[in-house]
C-alpha cells in the first residue's frame, strides 16, 4: 500500500521532463540595442516552480564577481547565461556539443545538467588549444563526468565538419568559441548540418555591446548570426544575458 511518506518521497524523486520548448521573441536584441542591456534568465521548457533543482537554483545565487558568477573555475558567464545552459543540457533529448570550452565553466555546468537529467545523453566538447582540454578534462574527471564526455582538438568549424562526417547529429549546442564574424560564420553554415530538427544553438555574446563596434574586429558574432544561420532552418527564441538562442525548425521553411 503506498503511504504520504512512499508518495512525497516519489514526488520529491520525479524528474521534470521535456515539454515544448516556449520562444521569447520580445528578447529580440537589434543592432543598436547591442550590450545596452541584458534581458534576464526566462524558462525555455516548463517546470513547476521557478528552478529544475537546487543546481539549477544554485546558478542564480552562486557568488559573483562583478557581473560574472565566481564558482572557482576560470570563465566570463553571466547568472542567465549559466542558467540557460544548465536548462538546455537538461532538456535536451540528445547530444550536447560545446565549441570553445576554456577552463571548463561552460562545460562543468553542461555536464552537471547532463548527469543530474538522468539520461544517457553524450557530451563533446571542442578547443583550439589542447592546454584548454587537458584543464576542463582534469574538471570533468575530479567531478565524475569524464565517463559521458568526449574531446575534440582544433578549429571549432572543422571539429563540426569532422562530425559531420562521422554522422553525428546534436540537440544542443554551445557556441562560445572565437568571436570574430568569420569564425563564427564558418559554424553557422554548418549547423544546419548536425543540429537535430527541434534542436537548439545558444550564441554566447551574441548580445555584446563590442559587437557594435566597428574598430573591434575580434567580435562579430551577432552579424554573423543574422547574416549566415540559415533563416530557413533555424528561429529566434530568445536572449538571455548576453546569449542569442536559436531554434531548428521541424520542417524547413523557403
Ligand atoms: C571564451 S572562451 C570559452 C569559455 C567557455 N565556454 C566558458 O564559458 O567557460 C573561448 C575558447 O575558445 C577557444 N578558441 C578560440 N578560437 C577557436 C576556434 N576557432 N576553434 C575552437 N576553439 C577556439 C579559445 O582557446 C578559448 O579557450
Amino acid at each position: 500500500m503506498r503511504t504520504l511518506f512512499s508518495w512525497l518521497g516519489h514526488k520529491r524523486s520525479q524528474k521534470p521532463t521535456y515539454t515544448e520548448p516556449m520562444p521569447h521573441p520580445e528578447s529580440f536584441v537589434t543592432f543598436e540595442q547591442l550590450g545596452k542591456h541584458w534581458h534576464p534568465f526566462l524558462p525555455t521548457f516548463s517546470y513547476p516552480g521557478a528552478y529544475i533543482n537546487e543546481h539549477h537554483r544554485f546558478f542564480a545565487e552562486c557568488p559573483q564577481k562583478g557581473a560574472l558568477i565566481d564558482i572557482g573555475i576560470k570563465g566570463f558567464l553571466l547568472s542567465a547565461d549559466a542558467l540557460k545552459l544548465y536548462e538546455l543540457a537538461y532538456f535536451s533529448r540528445g547530444d550536447v556539443l560545446e565549441l570553445g570550452c576554456y577552463h571548463g565553466l561552460s562545460t562543468h555546468i553542461l555536464a552537471m545538467a547532463i548527469c543530474d537529467s538522468g539520461t544517457q545523453k553524450k557530451l563533446v566538447t571542442n578547443d583550439l588549444f589542447p592546454e584548454a582540454i587537458d584543464i576542463t578534462g582534469a574538471l570533468l574527471q575530479k567531478h565524475h563526468y569524464d565517463s559521458f564526455s568526449s574531446f575534440r582538438c582544433g578549429y571549432a568549424a572543422d571539429v563540426c565538419r569532422q562530425l559531420v562526417g562521422e554522422k553525428r547529429h546534436f540537440e544542443c549546442v554551445f557556441i562560445d568559441h572565437s568571436h570574430t564574424y568569420e569564425a563564427v560564420t564558418a559554424v553557422c553554415k554548418v549547423l544546419g548540418d548536425i543540429v537535430t530538427p527541434g534542436g537548439m544553438c545558444l550564441f554566447h555574446d551574441y548580445n555584446n555591446e563590442w559587437n557594435a563596434d566597428p574598430n573591434n574586429h575580434d567580435y562579430g558574432v551577432w552579424q554573423a548570426v543574422q547574416e549566415n544561420l540559415p533563416r530557413e532552418l533555424f528561429n529566434f527564441y530568445g536572449s538571455y544575458g548576453c546569449t542569442g538562442l536559436f531554434r531548428r525548425k521541424i520542417v524547413p521553411t523557403q
